[in-house]
């Protein structure tokens, strides 16, 4: 077991600010998007009155909605303000970082090159900041058809959730093409990315197999897959819960690694060790990289309705 693994603390915050919602102000709590990008998550918070919509104009006017740890558009919050919502905004404090670093450069006058994944809700709203000013560059494939204003003028920034390793990559390649590229005041790539991506790498090499619990829509989830199979994991799958797992990964393998993406939570990676010791891979080490002590407070609008000081 790799540690770190599972609930960031931007993941923590946005899950409990629908729960507090729903206690407070009772159902329906209307969320935009997947609060964070797990199928469990999402259906219990659903079991228990909220309602995910894709956009702000799906909710009733006068209502209350959620935005999810990704983060939105400043066009999102004002479509919202204009059909008169509630708001509580969830975004992760390391996303509203990277919107901050994005609005700081464009008002400079900046080109800003937003290394990120097309069509990921983060990357959306990112951009939706300063539209005129940001690119995409998705990968390193994307780098040779960047084209910019003044090569002197111009940052690179990125998605919280990205691979490191494949980040530097790509940064390097653009330097080549750009070499007076601004580097970003401090790293985008989160905390809980990176750690996550430190701890699986630690166990890769031991292990024939990774088995990284996450939904298929989860990017970080998704790189830990990648990185175990950079680091020596012979074979490594995404699984939503123990029941995705196929008797026949685990044949021949001695040891198993397992890990979890920042979006899911402890019962499923029970459920997968539950299935494993089910196959005789009973003795469980937890292989230790890095502590973790980050906590975010709840969002502001909702402490205030709570009365909860921070
Ligand atoms: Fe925030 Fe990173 Fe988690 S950006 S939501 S701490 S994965």
């Amino acid at each position: 077991m790799a540690k770190p693994r599972g609930y960031c603390a931007g993941v923590d915050r946005a899950v409990q600010a629908v729960e507090k919602a729903l206690e407070r102000y009772g159902a329906p709590i209307y969320v935009r998007k997947q609060i964070v990008h797990n199928t469990h998550v999402v259906k219990t918070l659903e079991e228990r009155g909220a309602i995910f919509v894709e956009e702000t104009e799906q909710v009733p006017e006068g209502a209350i909605v959620v935005f999810s740890a990704h983060g939105v558009s400043p066009a999102v919050h004002q479509e919202a303000a204009r059909r008169q919502l509630k708001t509580i905004d969830a975004t992760c404090p390391l996303v509203t970082k990277v919107h901050n670093e994005a609005k700081r450069f464009a008002s400079q006058d900046y080109d800003i090159l937003l290394i990120g994944h097309e069509g990921h809700e983060e990357v959306e709203g990112t951009a939706g900041e300063a539209p005129d000013h940001i690119q995409l560059v998705d990968g390193l494939d994307a780098v040779d058809s960047v084209r910019v204003k003044d090569p002197d003028r111009l940052v690179w920034l990125s998605q919280t959730t990205l691979s490191v390793d494949e980040t530097i990559e790509t940064v390097s390649r653009l330097k080549e093409r750009f070499p007076n590229l601004i580097d970003p005041p401090s790293d985008d790539i989160c905390y809980a990315t990176q750690n996550r991506q430190v701890a699986v790498k630690e166990i890769a090499a031991e292990v024939e197999l990774v088995i990284v619990v996450g939904s298929e829509n989860s990017s970080n989830s998704k790189r830990l897959v990648e990185v175990a199979l950079d680091h020596g994991a012979e074979a490594s799958y995404l699984v939503d819960n123990a029941s995705f797992i196929k008797d026949e990964w685990l044949d021949g393998v001695t040891t198993v690694g397992v890990t979890s993406g920042a979006s899911v939570p402890d019962e499923l990676v029970a459920g997968v060790l539950e299935r494993l010791a089910g196959h005789g891979f009973d003795d469980v080490e937890e292989v230790h990289s890095v502590e973790e002590n980050v906590r975010f407070a709840l969002p502001h609008e909702l402490r205030k309705d709570l009365r909860v000081t921070t």
